[in-house]
């Protein structure tokens, strides 16, 4: 099988430092606390462990190599057939779904990057370390103020656009690969410091005992939506990035090393939030709000506050961009590839798009603060309702792709000749894809159903 022909050398490698830093973002730090935060805590967080490793696992594994295999997009590889292209391939709205969920995210991942923006511009100001700011209440001030979301999340898709519409991705990949490390070691530094806070045997008691009383009703389609989203599963990122892996890259321990060590670092962040969160008497359950309201607090007490809350605000937003510009890039590839666009139109096509979901969760509120679904502002329905729902249809779809794939396809990519274990291990791993993932997600799903049902 001929490898597709797009990119070059460049920007696939661009694509390839991308996708592998796509995984760390927004979804470690801001989502993860809140989405633990909103459904009470250590049940939760074993919940979602649960779900990386019995379904985040395989089915990353499943998406590298259906990339890996096929050498396309998600849209293209919905359409292979070991001999062929087949254009009809009922698999096809696949792929249409997961590109809807890459603009739904990345339409309210943008607006969260323009928090981000505006934080480090108030931490350039020395609002967190002035004595008379109240730094927990900037969050609410700007979220009151939709315009002011609307610029700065435009302000945040014009960086990306810029950045992928030019290709130069590798640069910014550059940039990251010193900012990540930085990163890791900010927040390891914090979350010790996090630990000697008088608040911190109460948030390691909320996030770390399974209290099932705590669970809230729709915890495990959160579990498993979050378990999804922070490995980027069902956007087709990580089939991308498997098409442009090499082709001696061993797919199982680099998907091991991803999901670990992504896992880790959501756990870091729990343990760096909530001990603030229980040590203010805020409210665990505050929504997507948490992380700026607790962070900026930190600071004022801090050593060097000034210097680590601008340092911490510069590296987050370095994640949030470039996951931006991973989704980004994925959504332009689809226009350049399937509806024959230039690079420049369809740069400016998804920009368009994504401004208008965008302005949308910005005005969530403001002007739009009475659209609302049950607790939720149209932020949080894009955010958890759809990616809820999709990622896991997306993902069941994948599996059973995959697994009608050729057998000899798939060993070649998952057998190391060297070690025995891969071999029992890769049978296990066609079984849980096949029977074990789709129940799963299937069961979630019912169980979900019946709970909605009694609801309303
Ligand atoms: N996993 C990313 C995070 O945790 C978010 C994300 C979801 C993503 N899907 C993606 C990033 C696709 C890049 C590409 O923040």
């Amino acid at each position: 099988m001929q490898p597709s022909n797009r990119g070059t050398f460049k920007s696939r490698f661009g694509f390839y430092m991308a996708a592998i830093g796509s995984a760390f973002g927004l979804g470690n730090l801001w989502r993860f606390s809140y989405v633990t935060g909103i459904n009470g805590g250590g049940a939760f967080v074993l919940l979602y462990i649960f779900f990386v490793g019995a379904i985040g696992l395989p089915v990353l594994i499943s998406e590298l190599m259906l990339g890996k295999i096929t050498r396309r997009n998600i849209i293209g590889a919905f359409k292979w057939k070991p001999w062929g292209q087949n254009p009809k391939s009922r698999w096809r709205w696949l792929g249409v779904l997961a590109l809807l969920a890459s603009f739904v995210v990345l339409g309210y991942y943008t607006v969260v990057s323009g928090w981000v923006i505006h934080f480090i511009v108030q931490a350039v100001m020395g609002q967190f370390t002035n004595p008379d700011a109240m730094p927990e209440y900037i969050i609410d001030r700007l979220m009151s103020r939709g315009y002011l979301q609307i610029l700065l999340a435009g302000v945040h898709i014009i960086f990306t656009a810029s950045i992928v519409s030019r290709g130069i991705q590798e640069g910014i990949e550059r940039f990251s690969r010193v900012f990540m490390p930085l990163f890791m070691l900010i927040v390891v530094g914090l979350v010790v410091h996090s630990l000697f806070l008088p608040g911190a045997s109460e948030a390691l008691r909320f996030l770390f005992y399974p209290d099932f009383s705590k669970l809230s009703a729709s915890a495990a389609i959160e579990a498993l939506g979050h378990a999804l989203f922070t490995l980027s599963l069902g956007f087709g990122a990580m089939v991308a990035y498997g098409s442009y892996l090499k082709p001696e890259v061993h797919i199982p321990s680099e998907a091991v090393l991803v999901a670990g060590l992504d896992t880790i670092l959501s756990l870091c962040a729990g343990v760096l939030i909530f001990p603030i969160v229980f040590t203010m008497h805020a409210d665990s359950g505050s929504g997507p709000a948490l992380l700026f309201k607790s962070m900026p607090v930190l600071f004022r007490h801090l050593p060097l506050g000034y210097w680590v809350g601008v340092a911490f605000f510069v590296c987050l937003y370095f994640a949030a961009l470039s996951a931006s510009i991973a989704l980004f890039e994925g959504l332009v590839t689809y226009f350049i590839d399937e509806q024959k666009m230039k690079r420049t139109a369809a740069t400016l096509t998804v920009s368009t798009i994504t401004c208008i979901l965008a302005a949308g969760s910005a005005l969530s509120g403001s002007l739009f603060k009475n659209i609302r679904l049950g607790e939720r502002g149209i932020l949080e329905i894009m955010d958890q309702v759809i990616i809820n729902w999709t990622l896991p249809v997306v993902t069941v779809g994948l599996v059973l792709f995959v697994s009608r794939m050729r057998e000899k396809d798939k060993e070649d990519q998952f057998v190391d000749q060297k070690s025995l274990v891969s071999v029992r291990m890769f049978s296990t791993w066609k079984t849980t894809i096949k029977y074990l993932v789709p129940s799963i997600i299937i069961l979630v799903f019912i169980f979900q159903l019946i709970v909605n049902i009694f609801r309303s």
